[in-house]
């Protein structure tokens, strides 16, 4: 069996600050997981590699875009990667390959096979990171949303 269909049951997709990007995946997730009453059968986090916002609420810019598309992201709040969560997770997303190698930098060996790049569940195997919004215009905040719906559905079917 492959990996991509494998079902893991704990996903923690990671980003720099958990204020754009991996928000965004995790709300939006767990929304569709709610849709398909998978809700009790997977846990969904995200976290970032660094901690410059730690507490925080999603980007407003982010959580406005997400809203108009019908994705609530304001329970959310921003944490750091953790070393425990290596252990805890059965699957660790990183939306871009800056988050991919830290990540593999920091992770334990035994736990090192459980990191992916996010978009390898994306339907477009042509764009391999989320691109980060943060200093740019309101395209990039729906360009990650189109991003993120494209592969959190290709998660969705791994576990229909
Ligand atoms: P994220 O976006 O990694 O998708 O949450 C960013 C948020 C904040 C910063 C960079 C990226 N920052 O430099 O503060």
């Amino acid at each position: 069996m492959s990996q991509l269909s494998s079902k893991p049951e704990s996903i923690l997709f990671v980003c720099l600050g958990n204020i754009c990007r991996s928000p965004t995946a995790h709300g939006v997730l767990e929304s569709m997981l709610m849709g398909a009453g998978l809700q009790n059968r997977i846990v969904v986090d995200s976290a970032g590699t660094g901690a410059y916002h730690v507490g925080n609420k999603p980007d407003s810019r982010m959580m406005k875009a997400s809203l108009q598309r019908g994705f609530d992201l304001s329970h959310l709040r921003a944490r750091a990667v953790h070393q425990s969560d290596f252990e805890r997770f059965s699957l660790i997303l990183a939306m871009d390959l800056e988050n991919y190698h830290d990540l593999k930098e920091v992770c334990p060996k035994e736990y090192q096979d459980k990191i992916k790049m996010f978009l390898t569940y994306a339907s477009n195997n042509s764009v391999v990171s989320v691109p980060d919004p943060y200093y740019g215009g309101e395209d990039g905040f729906e360009e990650v949303l189109d991003l993120v719906e494209d592969a959190c559905s290709g998660i969705l079917k791994t576990f229909l």
